[in-house]
């Protein structure tokens, strides 16, 4: 593409965008390069967002560029059904080797949204293979987010993301969402109270009965929504009472996955070890679609029954264990243990709390949130206008040199593992300065 010959930005239909409002001021990025993007009038942006939660080693980097160009020369594309190819066996022992012990089977997908629909499609079957089929109920929470698919949706708690849809799926409940603005505001890492909002579960299986319940399905920290980190215990009280009535727990790691609060999964950081864990974007550090779900042994094989030429699932992607994703994949994997980044974020987090809680007091400013590498700085919605203030910052913070992410009125920072603190401070400089001038 040469700049004197622009395509029209008509035909693309964008995702998650305010199209017309875009097309009118439209933001490009043309090249990124380490903890940068540069865009298309030539202006470099700190991303302050790892892309989109998903290039956690930074752009670019040579392993997995690499690995990438020299296996779409070997070969482009292999089947996944009923066929192989080695580098899928490779990435999913390396995989299951990061993942909490006893997660030690890995199916693969190609985004974060397809790998919460082959979770609950695992508990459902699984269940049924135990001569369960009775628990058909899953069990989501509000201000949830679990992709755009159906079932995603149906067990999300994003009401923009729902109710243009219909009924969703059937024999789905929610529990109630974590935030307690009113007990936990300016929280430094977990907040105190809320562990008894899992008791909310007891209710549910009383309401429905335990034997009807196949899955329970949290993000560890609810990035979407807004960054909710888990109360003290709450994750712990879950997991006893999904223990209790035989029900499985998934915590889904689309964005807590790869590092992002200090350990390979956030199930490792809040010590709860779950029975399936979602998993996508810092995968393959964004460069090729892939989504993973690691799976308990004995879920697993569960499946392994009936005759041996039988297929035992039902289920995967024309796409799934991609020859280029798994090398993408491989190649991402060896940078993260490189460069020690699936640990830099527990290293970095007390200096970047103490960067975004410093933003405590700056005009508007009603809460923020932390845990890891991930910080929420939360803003009083104008008047009639919800989300608009923080959009405004958003788009301050982009003419400033800063790449942010907004929902709501959340200003969301997730930034590449292998950011500096000079980074980090640039970071707070750049969004403080937004927000005050920001009305
Ligand atoms: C927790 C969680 N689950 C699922 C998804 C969906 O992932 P994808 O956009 O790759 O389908 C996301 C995306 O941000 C997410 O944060």
């Amino acid at each position: 593409m040469t700049t004197t010959n622009k395509p029209s930005l008509d035909a693309y239909w964008m995702p998650f965008t305010a199209n017309r409002q875009f097309k009118k001021a439209p933001r490009q990025f043309v090249r990124a390069s380490g903890m940068h993007y540069w865009t298309d009038d030539g202006r470099q942006v700190l991303d302050g967002v790892a892309g989109l939660w998903c290039v956690n080693a930074g752009h670019a980097r040579p392993k997995i560029v690499q690995a990438i160009a020299a296996q779409a020369q070997e070969m482009d594309y292999a089947p996944p059904f009923q066929m192989a190819h080695p580098k899928a066996f490779e990435l999913a022992e390396r995989v299951a080797a990061l993942a909490p012990a006893g997660l030690n089977k890995v199916f693969f997908t190609n985004s974060g949204s397809e790998s919460v629909e082959t979770a609950l499609k695992i508990a459902l079957a699984y269940h049924r293979a135990r001569g369960e089929g009775q628990r058909t109920r899953l069990i989501g929470r509000e201000r949830g987010y679990h992709g755009v698919n159906f079932g995603g949706i149906s067990v999300g708690g994003l009401v923009a993301n729902r109710k243009a849809f219909g009924p969703l799926l059937g024999g789905v409940d929610h529990l109630r969402h974590t935030h307690d603005a009113a007990r936990n505001v300016f929280s430094v890492g977990q907040p105190l109270h809320g562990a008894e909002l899992a008791d909310d579960l007891e209710r549910l299986c009383a309401l429905h009965d335990p034997s009807t319940i196949a899955a329970v399905i949290v993000e560890p920290v609810a990035g979407s929504t807004g960054v909710l980190v888990p109360p003290q215990g709450y994750l712990q009280r879950l997991r006893e009472i999904c223990t209790k009535h035989g029900i499985l727990l998934i915590f889904d790691e689309v964005i807590t996955g790869f590092g992002r609060t200090g350990n390979p999964f956030a199930a490792q950081t809040f010590g709860v070890t779950p029975d399936i864990i979602t998993a996508a974007k810092g995968l393959t550090n964004g460069c090729v679609p892939m989504g993973a779900v690691m799976v308990r042994q004995d879920i697993h094989d569960a499946f392994m029954q009936g005759p041996e030429h039988l297929i035992e699932f039902f289920h995967g992607y024309t796409y799934s264990a991609h020859p280029l994703a798994c090398a993408a994949g491989l190649a991402t994997l060896d940078t993260y243990a490189d460069e020690g980044l699936l640990t830099r974020a527990a290293e970095l987090e007390a200096y970047f709390a103490q960067g975004v809680h410093s933003l405590k007091g700056a005009p508007h400013v009603i809460d923020v949130r932390n845990i890891g590498l991930v910080g929420g700085i939360e803003l009083a919605s104008r008047e009639g206008a919800p989300g608009l203030r923080a959009f405004d910052v958003f788009l301050d913070c982009f003419a400033n040199g800063l790449l942010v992410r907004t929902t709501g009125d959340t200003v969301a920072l997730s930034p590449p593992l292998i950011i500096e603190r000079s980074q980090i401070d640039q970071i707070i400089e750049t969004l403080g300065a937004a927000i005050r001038r920001v009305a």
